[in-house]
Order: structure tokens, then sequence, then C-alpha cells
């Protein structure tokens, strides 16, 4: 219930259109019966050859209601669907708003395909809320009371059949239905996300599936969920056929019931005869607005499910808060962590203990480790991925905590172990990190990359397509474009997260030369599991298990004889 109170809320701000959207939808189904009544009434009279002229009116009436009836339901479908449209674009913008702060860290809650599915299926599932769930009962009501006083004006005992007729019809048979189908709008929801899940899981992972020849097994998991899915559609449709014919059934006993009162009424005299056509055809027509209630319990199910599954989103609380609304300085940019631990779960094992260190400005700290050490945990704690549990990380003097998230990472500059490429242009690509690159800019960046010459190799130049995920570029150009970015963006920090891996020995060296010069004049974090370049640190911290073992510059640590040592030995 706290769901639909959730999307009425949205709706709210367009109350004015939505009034008008329900007036237009009883006139429409009014005009159908008004078109019913006149033609009976025109066919009832003419018999009894009355002067033309006496006929007159009742031939505008049914030329109007022919005409007014399309008009209506034209303005009718146009408004209402203008609010179902406005409400999804809200329901969307608040969907992003909620989704961006989450990422990445919650986001890893959530799989990609089910995400898919509820900025999706879910949202759109929302088009039904106004048009086949709050409305059909409004106009239902109306028509009600609007023909019911019509009725009543010739008999009362006409309304009463009237408003049984609804009342099973509009009332039963949707308890009906619903009794029947209940769960089904539930379970359609999940098995669209998870059909949609199993797709984009597959997809992504096709070439793992096929190369551990998994494929075919995948294939028939998607295809039994889709199995499922349309069982749970098959019997929705025929839910939905079974009301429509006792709807009709219904519709049809009204009107022998009026047509059987009327004959007695006007073997008794207390109906004028022409009236009977008239009277029995409106009552048919006004059923019109019956046919949809029916379902009307199935849809706001499905709307249900569809709402929890994107309020879970909306609720979710992002890791870290953006509290503060300090920018930093690109001056007096100073790093320190000060006995900051850290877990990603409560109850996982802690990725990073007791961790204090210092880097200051434009000092220059490598930080290596074994894998799993913690060392890409300490950037996204800087980056403000994720939320440190105790101690305190400080940038510029200021806890990290009092400065705007959008900010901090504006300020720095970051080549990450899994870089994503967009499916756009290299150019394009590039130009993610400083969307007002001029063409020099953006070449530079490249040429210092290394990656110009193979950019101008390509047919398309700096427009060539890297296709999804980059997939279309080795490694190591991925790793390199990654670089690039980085160059350009130029940021007061820079942060090297194994930024070197796939390039081979030559390239890495250039490559490296370039960045060395970069790193002039800037704070620099490099973690690099080659031990290669480090004499030209300040500090290199040693990590293992989330602990500092070993610090100290190149030299120092070789004369400790320790791990780096060790390490180093290892390596050569
Ligand atoms: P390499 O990149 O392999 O050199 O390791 P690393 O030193 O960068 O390790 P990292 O900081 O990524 O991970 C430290 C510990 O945290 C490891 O035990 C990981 O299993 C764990 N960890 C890393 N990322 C996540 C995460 O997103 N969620 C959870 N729950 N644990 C994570
Ligand atoms: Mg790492």
């Amino acid at each position: 219930m706290k769901n639909i109170v959730w999307l009425v809320h949205l709706m709210l701000p367009y109350w004015r259109r939505i009034i008008l959207a329900l007036i237009l939808s009883v006139l429409t189904i009014s005009s159908h019966i008004g078109l019913m009544v006149a033609s009976a009434y025109l066919l009832a009279r003419a018999a009894l050859h009355p002067p033309i002229l006496d006929l007159m009116i009742t031939i505008v009436g049914v030329r109007f209601f022919g005409l007014s009836r399309a008009v209506f339901r034209y303005l009718e479908r146009y408004v209402a669907h203008d609010v179902t449209f406005r409400v999804l674009s809200q329901i969307r913008v608040k969907l992003y708003q909620a989704i961006e702060p989450l990422a990445p860290a919650r986001l890893k809650n959530f799989r990609s395909g089910d995400m898919l599915s509820r900025i999706v299926a879910d949202v759109e599932t929302q088009q039904n809320l106004f048009l086949r769930v709050f409305a059909p009962p409004f106009v239902a009501l109306l028509i009600l009371f609007g023909y019911g006083l019509f009725l009543a004006c010739y008999d009362v005992r006409f309304s009463l059949i009237l408003a049984a007729c609804f009342l099973v019809a509009g009332l039963g048979i949707p308890w009906g239905i619903k009794a029947l189908g209940q769960g089904i709008g539930h379970r359609i929801v999940n098995l669209k996300a998870e059909l949609a899940t199993q797709v984009a899981d597959s997809l992504l992972g096709i070439t793992e599936l096929v190369a551990y020849g998994q494929a075919q097994e995948h294939l028939d998991k998607i295809r039994q969920t889709n199995i499922n899915l349309m069982d749970q559609q098959r019997r929705i449709a025929r839910l939905s056929a079974l009301s429509a014919s006792l709807v009709g059934m219904v519709s049809n006993l009204g009107l022998w019931l009026v047509l059987i009162l009327g004959i007695y009424l006007v073997e008794k005299g207390n109906l004028n005869g022409v009236n009977l056509g008239m009277l029995a055809l409106g009552t048919f027509s006004s059923f019109e607005a019956l046919f949809p209630l029916a379902l009307v319990p199935h849809h706001l199910e499905q709307n249900q499910a569809a709402a929890e599954r994107l309020l879970e989103l909306i609720k979710a609380k992002p890791v870290t808060k953006d509290s503060g609304h300090l920018s930093p300085q690109s001056e007096g940019l100073d790093i320190v962590f000060q006995d900051v631990s850290f877990r990603y779960e409560q109850h996982e094992p802690w990725a990073l203990k007791h961790l204090s260190f210092r880097i200051p400005q434009q000092g220059k700290v490598a930080i290596i480790g074994s894998s799993g050490a913690g060392k890409t945990s300490i950037i996204n704690l800087l980056l403000r991925f994720w939320e440190y549990d105790a101690g305190r990380v400080e940038l510029g003097g200021h806890s990290l905590r009092e400065y705007s998230q959008e900010d901090i990472r504006g300020s720095i500059g970051v080549v990450t172990q899994r870089t994503h490429l967009f499916n756009a242009t290299i150019k394009e690509n590039l130009q993610i990190a400083k969307p007002e690159a001029t063409e020099e800019e953006i070449i530079r960046a490249a040429q210092q990359a290394r990656l110009h010459d193979f950019i101008l190799s390509l047919p398309q130049g700096y427009d060539s397509l890297v296709g999804e995920g980059g997939f279309a570029l080795s490694g190591g150009q991925r790793q390199r474009l990654a670089i690039a970015r980085v160059l350009l963006k130029n940021a007061p920090i820079l942060v090297l997260d194994e930024a070197m891996a796939g390039l081979d020995s030559l390239t890495e060296r250039e490559v490296m030369n370039e960045v060395y010069q970069l790193m002039e004049g800037h704070l620099t974090l490099v973690i690099t599991h080659r031990l290669i370049g480090l004499e030209k640190m300040d500090e290199i911290l040693v990590l293992d298990r989330g602990r500092i073992v070993e610090r100290g510059t190149h030299e120092g640590l070789l004369e400790q004889r320790g791990l780096y040592q060790r390490m180093r030995e290892y390596l050569s």
C-alpha cells in the first residue's frame, strides 16, 4: 500500500490533467450511450410516421453523438497518455537521482540485468496505473450515477437493475478474477526481472560461456524462464477473456431485464412504447464502463510489485553521505590517513587496519603489496566510494567528509584497475575526462600515452568506435586510453592503480616517463605490482593484509632487507 501512496504522490501535481482525462473519459462513454439512445428513439419514432420536423432534433442528436464520441475518445486518449508519460518521466528522474549516489558500493547488491529491469520494465509497468487502475472505477461510478439518474426519470426500477448489474460486473467479477489470479502480477514482474538478469548475464559473459562450453545450458535456463513467464501471461490472457465474457453476459442480462421491465410498464400504460428500445440499448451501451474493471486488481498487483522494486532502489541508503560543501583548492593539497580502519561488510575481515600515512603536497607515494592486501581499497576511500569505519582521512587539512563528493572526484585523476570504455568513438571516450578539451589537447594526451600513432592507423582515426566495453582494442591499448584520459584531465591529484598493467616493457617505460613528467607538481599515489621506477618516489608503503608492514624510500627499504627487498629479488 505504501508503494501506491508513493505513486499517487507523484501523480498529485497533475491533478488538473487527471480530472480532465476523467471527464473526457466519461464524456466518451456518455456519447456512446447518447448515440444509442438517440438512434433507438429515432427508429421507434420514425416507425410512427410523424412529420419530419418532429424528428429533426433527434437526427441532429444522432449526428452529434456519432461525431463527439470519436472526438472525445481521441482527446481522452491524448490527455490520459500525456499524464501517464509525465508521471513516468518523473519516476525516471527520481530513480536516476537515487541511483547515482549508490554507485558503486550499494549497486553491487543489484545484478545488472535486474537493475535494467527495474529501470525499464518496472517503470513502464507504472503506465497502467492511471489508465487501467485509477481511472476505470471513477468513470464507472460517474456513468452509473449519471445514467442511473436518467433511467430514474422513467422508473426507478430501471436504475436498480443498472445498479445491480454494475455491482456484479464492477465488484463481483473483479473480485472473482482476483481470487483466481492471485499472485500472477507479482510473478510476472519477478519473472521479467529474472529473464532480464539471465539474458544480461549471459551476454556479458558470452565469451566465457562459449569457451567453457556452457552456452547451451545457459540457453536452456533462459528458455525455461521464458516458458514460465509465458505461462503466467497465458493465464492472465485466459482470465482477461473470461472476465470479458462474464461482463458481456451481465450486460446482456441487464439489457433483457430492462426490456422485460419496460414491456411490463408499457403494457400497464406507465411507459411510452417509443422509449422502450432507447432505454434497453442505452443500458447496454453504459456497460462499456465496466469492461476495464475486471482486470483492475491484476494491474494493481503488478503495479504494486513493480513499485516495491522501484522503492527498494529509491530508499537504498548510499554508503557515503554528501554532507559537506567544501571544494578542494588546487593548491596546498595533502592527503593524510590517520589510523584508518575499514571493511566492506560487517562480518568480513578488515580490508585496512590502523592505516596511517601522509602524502605531502606534490609528494609521490607508491603502495605495493600482494594481491588482496588492500591497495585498491585505499583509493575507494579516497574517492568516497566507500565509507571508512574508524580513523580520519584528510585532504588539504579538512576531513574528507567535509567536502562535496563531486568536487573531490573532480580533483582526482584516476586510472583504475578496471577501465570502462563506452561504446563510442575514441575521441568521445577521451572527452569524458574533459568535455571541453580541444582537438590539440586530445592529440597531445594520446601522444603522451603512446596511442596517437595507433589511432591514426585506424581508418577513422579519432572517430573510430571502440566497441562495447572497448572490445575492439587490445588490453594494453585500453589501458593507454585510460592513461590518456588522466593526462587530459590534469587534476591536482593523480592516482594510478596498476596503470601500466598490460603494457609491454618498452611502451611501459615510454609511458611511465610521460607520466612522471606529469607527476611533477602533482600529488601522486601509485599502486603497482611491477617494482620499477620506484626510486623516484618519496615514500614506498608495503602493504600486507591491510597493514603497512614496511615503509621508506627505495634505498631505505633495500637497506632494511625486508619484504621489499625480497620482492625485488624475486622479480629480477
Ligand atoms: P589487487 O588489486 O589484486 O592487487 O589487490 P588489492 O590490494 O587492490 O586489494 P583490494 O583493496 O581490492 O581488496 C582488499 C580486500 O577487500 C580483499 O580481501 C577483497 O576481497 C576485499 N574487497 C575488495 N573489494 C570488495 C568489495 O567490493 N566488496 C567486498 N565485500 N569486499 C571487497
Ligand atoms: Mg587492486
